[in-house]
Order: structure tokens, then C-alpha cells, then sequence
């Protein structure tokens, strides 16, 4: 028997199949039913989001001889014949290897055939950022009055790399990243039907490490699955399988950083670079090593929170007692600020490097910044005692309000209870920020300061999750 990749075996056949993206596949639906379709469609977003799949089931709905409330049949001979790819209506294009004049010239010749069985011609052009100049040129005719039976649908995950004029000419739908509790979800559901037995949290972590893309979650199932076949997926096993090897590089990195070698940093990023690893996924996967040793260090029970194995534990608390805390919170808010540039920079690997080499200097950082980075850096870490002052102070406080119940708002009060509830990785995060409600709005402010970026961010991927909790609206 041949063996196919879950994310292939795993492929939405119907609008309510797709995860995460109510928003589109509703009014996706709704135009189908109402028979108010589009003539062109731009589908962007994130890798492994969805864009190919609810195109295809768009191409099904709207040639379906049965369809049922929007839906394909799914048995139908059309629905059939589309799904196993055989449709001479629906046409598949790779702009990545089909970019020229010339490819888009095939097109506008072959629109002009209507569709010798069923109603839609329907041509799916796959990243489309990758067409030249000439060919989005020769596109745009056809685009914006095509025949009635045809209809266009583009697929990006470089939006910025489209044209105005395209742009205009299409519906645009922007696909979400699929936050982590849905995608934990639907692992949970593809591991029952395989018959796989896993652990809820090995499932939690790799919802986590796929960082919004449900293809990437299903490939790390893989890996997980292969490498423990026949076996139940425990947490430990799957952080073995995906965690690891980071964990060997990160604190070989944070060595040579210690050492300030700068010769062995860029060595390592020359062989990070060439494992053609995303920079902002490693930059985060080291903030959150960082971070680990950090907690470690302080002893505190966050033992749980950490997301390691308990062998990762062992080495991480070996590895704590040798590490100075304050350079760590420095490396962390450096770090921090780095992720942050990294979302807009086209220079990844220069700008890692940069900061690498401050990381290495300390005195760098110091000497050659001018009076006013002075004082922020001073204001800075003025915030962060002050932080911890409030912090200190709200504990006492809530020492106190349990001696005198009546004190804090009773709302605000509960709202805390309801967090102890939650996962102890949720309530960890939620802890570092300051939290405010609002009785008029019914809803919860939840402050995090500027260095707990990874906190923030792991609140909002769970804030379906926090708000069911806490029966409040969560601002983060
Ligand atoms: N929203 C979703 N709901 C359920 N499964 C999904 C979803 N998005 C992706 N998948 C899974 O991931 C696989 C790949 O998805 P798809 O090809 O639609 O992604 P894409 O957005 O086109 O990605 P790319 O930008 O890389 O082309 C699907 O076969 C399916 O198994
Ligand atoms: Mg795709
Ligand atoms: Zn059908």
C-alpha cells in the first residue's frame, strides 16, 4: 500500500471542512447560493492556510450538478472528475514555472472555448506573485471582463507583490493564519481517524510549532507519527522528534555568545543559513530557549511551563546555574526588538548577524549609541523594576484581598479565578501582562509589557480559548 502525506490524504472536499477561515468559506457560500459570483478571485495569506483547497472546492460548487445549500455533492460525476483532477474545467496553472507572456497568451486563447460539459471553466493560478511584468500586463484584459462562463482565481502568499491594477480587478480574500487551538482541534480528529493514539499535549506542541499553518502541522504529525510508529505519541517523544536539535544549537549559540566569539556566531548562521531555515522562526525558537533558562534559573514552579522534556529540563538547569541573569534579560529584550524588525526587513540574515554581533559586545551597544538611546535604554529598564515593583506590590495586594475580599472589583477578581483554570502554558503567559476590566465594555485589557512579545503573541493564538474562560471580551 502506498503511503500518502496526511496533509494530502487530509484535503477539505467541502467549504465546511476548511478550518479557520469562516469568514471567507460563508460568503463564499452565500455567493454561491444567491448565484452572485465573482469573476475573479485573489486568495492571499500564509502558506498551508487554505487558499488551493477552498479553491477547488470553489471550482467544484460552481460546477456541481447536485450542489446542496452551496456545497459540491462530492458524487457527482463533475465533482468526481475535479477531484481526482481529470476536469478539463478547472485548470491548474504554476505561475512560479509558468511566468511568461506567452503562458498568459495559452490562457486567453483557451478562455475563449466555453466548457464542453458543465458551467464554469474555472482557472486557479498558483503564485501568482511570480508572474513578470509583461505577463500580469497580458493578464489584465482578460481579467477584467472575461467570458461568463470563466472565472479566476489567484493565489498568493506575497500580496504586496501584486499589482494595483490586479488587485482592483479582483475580489480579494485574505486567508487567516489558524491559530493554534483550531489546528490542535483538527489533529485531534485526524489522530482518531487514523487510529493513532497521542497525547493532548504532544498535539498542543505541534499546533504550536506550526505557527498558523495547518499544512505544517500535519507535516510535523508525520514526522511525529513515522518516528514513533505503532507507538502512542507522547510529549516527550514529539519533543524529541521536533525539539531537540534546536535546543543543541541554541545553547551553543548562547556559548559562543557568552564567549563574545564572533568568528564562531557567524559560522553558526553561515550553517543555520544553509539549512535554509526561516530567521524569524529561529529567532524565536532562541528567545524562548532564553527565556526558558531564565525561569530555570529563578527556581520558581513554572517547571511546567516550559514545554521540555524532562532530559531538556535536566540540561537546561545545569546550564542556568552558569549563566548571569541580567545578561539574559538584556539578550532577551535585544532579541525581542530583533523579531519585531524582522517581519518587515528583506535583509534577514544582515540583520540577524548585526544583532548577533551586539549580543557578543555589550560594550557596543554602550559606547556607540548616542545620548538619547541612552536614556531609553535607561527608561527601559527603569519600566522593568518598576514592572516588578507592581508586580511584588500585586502580589502583596492579592495576599491581601484574600484577607479582604471586598477590595478588588469583584469582576476582576473572578476573571483571575478563571484563569488558574486555564493550561498552566496560557496562565504562565497571561501572568507576565497587567490586566484591567472594563464593566461598561465587558471586556478584559490585558497589558504586556514590550520584552514578553512571545507571551503576547501565545495569548492571542488561545484567545478563543481565554475568552470562553473568562466570559469576557480579551483585548490584548
Ligand atoms: N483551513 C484549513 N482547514 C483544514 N485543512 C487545511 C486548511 N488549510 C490547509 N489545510 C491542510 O493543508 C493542506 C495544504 O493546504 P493548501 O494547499 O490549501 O494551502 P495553501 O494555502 O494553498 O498553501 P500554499 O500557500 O503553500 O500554496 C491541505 O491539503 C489540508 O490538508
Ligand atoms: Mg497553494
Ligand atoms: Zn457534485
Amino acid at each position: 500500500m502506498s503511503y500518502s502525506a496526511l496533509y494530502r490524504k487530509f484535503r477539505p472536499q467541502t467549504f465546511d471542512e476548511v478550518k479557520g477561515q469562516d469568514h471567507i468559506v460563508t460568503t463564499l457560500k452565500n455567493q454561491i447560493r444567491n448565484h452572485r459570483l465573482g469573476h475573479a478571485y485573489l486568495f492571499c495569506g500564509t502558506r498551508g492556510t487554505g487558499k488551493t483547497t477552498v479553491a477547488k472546492i470553489l471550482a467544484k460548487a460552481v460546477n456541481c450538478e447536485h450542489p446542496i445549500d452551496g456545497e459540491p455533492c462530492g458524487e457527482c460525476e463533475t465533482c468526481k472528475s475535479i477531484t481526482e483532477g481529470s476536469s478539463l474545467n478547472v485548470i491548474e496553472i504554476d505561475a512560479a514555472s509558468n511566468n511568461g507572456v506567452d503562458n498568459i497568451r495559452e490562457i486567453k486563447e483557451q478562455v475563449q472555448y466555453s466548457p464542453a460539459t458543465g458551467k464554469y471553466k474555472v482557472y486557479i493560478i498558483d503564485e501568482v506573485h511570480m508572474l513578470s511584468i509583461g505577463a500580469f500586463n497580458a493578464l489584465l484584459k482578460t481579467l477584467e471582463e472575461p467570458p461568463k462562463y470563466v472565472i479566476f482565481i489567484l493565489a498568493t502568499t506575497e500580496v504586496h507583490k501584486i499589482p494595483i491594477t490586479i488587485l482592483s480587478r479582483c475580489q480579494r480574500y485574505d486567508f487567516h493564519r489558524i491559530t493554534s487551538n483550531v489546528i490542535k482541534k483538527q489533529l485531534i480528529d485526524l489522530t482518531n481517524q487514523e487510529k493513532v493514539e497521542a497525547e493532548d499535549k504532544a498535539l498542543e506542541y505541534i499546533a504550536r510549532m506550526a505557527d498558523g499553518s495547518m499544512r505544517d502541522a500535519l507535516s510535523l504529525l508525520d514526522q511525529c507519527i513515522a518516528f514513533n510508529l505503532g507507538k502512542k505519541l507522547t510529549y516527550d517523544a514529539t519533543l524529541d522528534v521536533l525539539g531537540t536539535v534546536d535546543i543543541q544549537v541554541y545553547s551553543e549559540l548562547l556559548d559562543f555568545i557568552m564567549a563574545q566569539d564572533v568568528a564562531k556566531v557567524m559560522d553558526l548562521i553561515e550553517d543555520v543559513a544553509s539549512q535554509g531555515r526561516e530567521w524569524s522562526q529561529f529567532i524565536t525558537d532562541f528567545l524562548w530557549f532564553l527565556r526558558n533558562l531564565l525561569l530555570v534559573g529563578q527556581g520558581t514552579d513554572a517547571e511546567e511551563a516550559l514545554e521540555v522534556s524532562t532530559e531538556q529540563m535536566k540540561f537546561l538547569q545545569e546550564k542556568a546555574k552558569l549563566i548571569d541573569e541580567k545578561l539574559l534579560i538584556r539578550d532577551i529584550r535585544i532579541l525581542s526588538a530583533l523579531l519585531e524588525k524582522l517581519r518587515f526587513a528583506t535583509t534577514k540574515r544582515v540583520l540577524v548577524e548585526v544583532e548577533l554581533i551586539k549580543l557578543c559586545k555589550p560594550e557596543i551597544e554602550m559606547k556607540n549609541t548616542d545620548l538619547a538611546e541612552k536614556v531609553k535604554s535607561l527608561e527601559e529598564q527603569l519600566n522593568l523594576v518598576m514592572l516588578q515593583l507592581k508586580k511584588k506590590e500585586k502580589t502583596k495586594e492579592e495576599k491581601n484581598t484574600k484577607k479582604l475580599p471586598e477590595q478588588k472589583s469583584g469582576q476582576e477578581e473572578q476573571i483571575r479565578k478563571s484563569i488558574e483554570r486555564l493550561p498552566e502554558m496560557i496562565r504562565y503567559c497571561l501572568k507576565r501582562a497587567e490586566l484591567k476590566f472594563d464593566e461598561k465594555e465587558k471586556a478584559t485589557t490585558f497589558t504586556f509589557p514590550e520584552e514578553c512579545i512571545l507571551e503576547k503573541q501565545y495569548v492571542i493564538d488561545h484567545k478563543e480559548l481565554i475568552e470562553k474562560s473568562v466570559h469576557a471580551q480579551i483585548i490584548v
